[in-house]
């Protein structure tokens, strides 16, 4: 990193007499020329390969994410209590039309939870008070590469289940770490289990070449402090970013409720545990020279799980939105606790990811993740061990 008290260098330091920080500069800034060249490539083809799996298969998202649903039925309440807000606000003058958005839809029956909820609230609102209810637009969007074959058809069966208040619907391809819909246009947005996936994996590692996850234990250990800070950086960028985006699309006094998985603990110490299994069975699939080390290393799953702290610090600094409501959750209630449904659960999510890096392993994957179950049991333990939890939060816009 360039300082106040060390400017960048543009050349490499040369003579037999240079700092440390001055070499360490040089390799930083040659780092972020390298970046700048290969970003407009790189970071598409991370937003590329991001995708649940497919279709309606054994191992596809359609069929294997009641456990994310779950948590979307939580954030009944919180989106209920937004509709009534928006429909009886005099700030936004009782909207004529309403258009509501999920962003991170995937695909399957979750993709239409959140929305056909608000859907719902805006029916009940306008039936208490015998008004007839505003023509509702709804946009959905995820990653180019998600299943967008099927969620059209979620939504043509939405439209059909409601004729009350007139639907119209659409998809909007797209990253939500860039501007997704005209200025001033959106009254809701929701957004489940999606947020803690990054815009790409965190460039203080990837630029000096830091594995996430070291091969050697003692590595591992020591690094990771710095490897989680890392992390920590790049979501608090991205959050951000996310929150400036939305803060202009939105109508005045639009609101925006989303989930997603975070951590009980104010300090983080670990990965999310789920990411760590993965990266145990990878290492495993390495020592036993399945995989390269090098790919190893240089494959980073791009999540974070932030603390409600963390997240309540970067919604304050950022400065657009104001908190209405912020929920810690347990999730391990509704763990999935076979071999098969938790093997399924981490194939629905990570399948697409790893048979991107690390091409076609992932029959070598089950059978090592098979091995692991029968040689350690269940991992309801690490489950119970681990800080996961879902932050849910209700944002409205400040004016
Ligand atoms: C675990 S799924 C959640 C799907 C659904 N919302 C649910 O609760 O079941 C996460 C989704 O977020 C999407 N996603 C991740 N990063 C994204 C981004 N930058 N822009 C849009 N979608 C993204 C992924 O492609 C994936 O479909």
């Amino acid at each position: 990193m360039a300082s106040a008290s060390h400017p960048r260098r543009t050349r490499p330091p040369t003579g037999p007499q240079f700092a440390a920080h001055e070499l360490m500069d040089w390799l930083g800034a040659a780092g972020e020329v390298l970046d700048q060249m290969l970003t407009p490539s790189t970071a598409m083809a991370s937003k590329q390969m991001l995708r649940m799996s497919q279709g309606q298969g054994e191992t596809s998202y359609a069929l294997n994410s009641s456990f994310q649903n779950t948590q979307q039925n939580k954030m009944k309440p919180l989106i209920e209590a937004a509709i009534v807000d928006l429909c009886s606000s005099n700030k936004t003058s009782l909207p004529g039309t309403m258009l509501i958005a999920d962003l991170g839809c995937s695909s399957g029956p979750n993709a239409v939870a959140l929305v056909s909820i608000a859907i719902e609230a805006i029916q009940n609102h306008y039936l208490q008070f015998q008004q007839p209810p505003p023509e509702v637009c709804v946009l959905l969007n995820d990653l180019p590469d998600n299943d967008f074959n099927t969620v059209g058809k979620s939504l043509v069966a939405l439209r059909q289940s409601n004729n009350k208040p007139v639907i119209l619907t659409g998809i909007i391809p797209g990253s939500f770490y860039e501007r997704l819909f005209t200025s001033g246009s959106l009254h809701l947005v929701c957004s489940s289990n999606s947020l803690h996936w990054l815009s790409k994996a965190p460039e203080d590692l990837t630029r000096n070449q830091i594995p996430a996850y070291d091969i050697d234990e003692r590595v591992r250990r020591d690094r990771l402090p710095m490897v989680l800070e890392a992390y920590a950086k790049q979501f608090r960028k991205d959050f951000k970013l996310f929150l400036e985006l939305r803060a202009k699309e939105f109508v005045q006094g639009g609101r925006m409720i989303v989930s997603l998985v975070g951590r009980s603990n104010v300090i983080a110490t670990r990965f999310f545990y789920v990411s760590e299994i993965v990266a145990q069975i990878l290492s495993v699939m390495v020592l036993e020279g399945v995989i390269d080390k090098a790919k190893y290393d240089s494959f980073y799953m791009p999540t974070y799980s932030p603390s409600s702290e963390e997240l309540r610090e970067i919604i304050e600094e950022e400065g657009s939105f104001k908190i209405t409501d912020m929920r810690v959750d347990d999730p391990r209630t509704g763990a999935i606790n076979t071999p098969s449904s938790f093997l399924n659960f981490l194939r629905a999510i990570f399948e697409p990811v790893l048979v991107q890096h690390f091409g076609d392993v992932m029959d070598e994957f089950v059978r090592t993740w098979e091995r692991r179950w029968s040689l350690e049991g269940s991992v309801q333990e690490e489950h119970s061990r681990s800080h996961v939890a879902m932050l849910v939060i209700s944002l409205a816009l400040l004016q």
